[in-house]
């Protein structure tokens, strides 16, 4: 792999805040090992990107994805759990086929690829959480039950890992993109991409102290 100062992972970077994440980081001269279902990336290309297929609500996708990771690095500086899906949000009562989708790739998914990646990433490392408010307790509303209570037990395993980590100095940070135009936020969204991913990289230089919520919006931390 080419040198470079920093290595980061980012899973779904096909589209919308992944890729914007991607060029932000590539950008800020980190090496990306970026994650997409089909194992390609059309029409953007870069000498320190290295695309990995993953299906993360496949448990032998997982197993095979982590490895190729490892085999390109074995000290991860940012391991940024983007990939997600939402297509309840528009709905209030679940439907069992939405919601197993979603919680199968925003929890099972994140977390058991997180579980295999833990190990490679390097004191003083980074792991985030691309999560959302709406997974936030004082935010409920009817719609989205199965993205609601992804990105709610999303924030718990974050919180959870943070104290897990602690001794090993890895900070965790599970954080709200805010409402970002993408094929999952539309096109009303009053944020673009790559403003989310300039924010975000906030997230990581700003270094909020381990397993606080990070809202983009706010350029800071908030209670959860
Ligand atoms: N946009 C917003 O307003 C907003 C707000 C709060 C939080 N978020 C969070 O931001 C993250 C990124 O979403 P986005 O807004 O950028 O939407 P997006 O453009 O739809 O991107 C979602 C990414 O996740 C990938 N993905 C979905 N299901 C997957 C699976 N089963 N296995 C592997 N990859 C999968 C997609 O791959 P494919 O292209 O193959 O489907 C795509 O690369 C999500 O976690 C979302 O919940 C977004």
């Amino acid at each position: 792999m080419e040198n470079s100062i920093k290595t980061a992972v980012i899973t779904g970077i096909s589209s919308g805040i992944g890729l914007a994440l991607t060029k932000k980081l590539l950008a800020e001269h980190y090496t990306v090992i970026g994650t997409t279902r089909s194992g390609r990336l059309l029409d953007f290309d870069h000498p320190r990107l290295h695309i990995v297929p993953l299906e993360a609500t496949d448990e032998q996708s997982r197993t095979q994805a982590a490895a190729r990771i490892r085999s390109l690095t074995d000290s991860l500086d940012l391991f940024i759990n983007n990939a997600g899906t939402a297509p309840d949000v528009f709905t209030m009562e679940p439907t069992h086929a939405a919601f197993t989708q979603t919680l199968d790739t925003n929890v099972t998914g994140v977390v058991f690829l997180t579980e295999l990646l833990l190990p490679h990433v390097r004191p003083g490392g980074q792991i985030l959480f691309v999560s959302s408010n709406m997974g936030l307790p004082r935010n409920a509303a009817p719609n989205g039950p199965g993205y609601r209570l992804s990105k709610a037990a999303i924030n718990m395993y974050a919180a959870m890992l943070a104290t897990r980590l602690a001794d090993q100095h890895v900070r965790v940070t599970p954080l709200h993109p805010g409402w970002v135009q993408t094929k999952l936020g539309g096109d009303q969204a009053p944020t673009t991409p790559e403003q989310a991913a300039t924010g975000i990289y906030q997230a990581v230089v700003s270094a909020p102290e381990t397993g606080q919520f990070y809202n983009v919006a706010l350029s800071g931390v908030e209670s959860f």
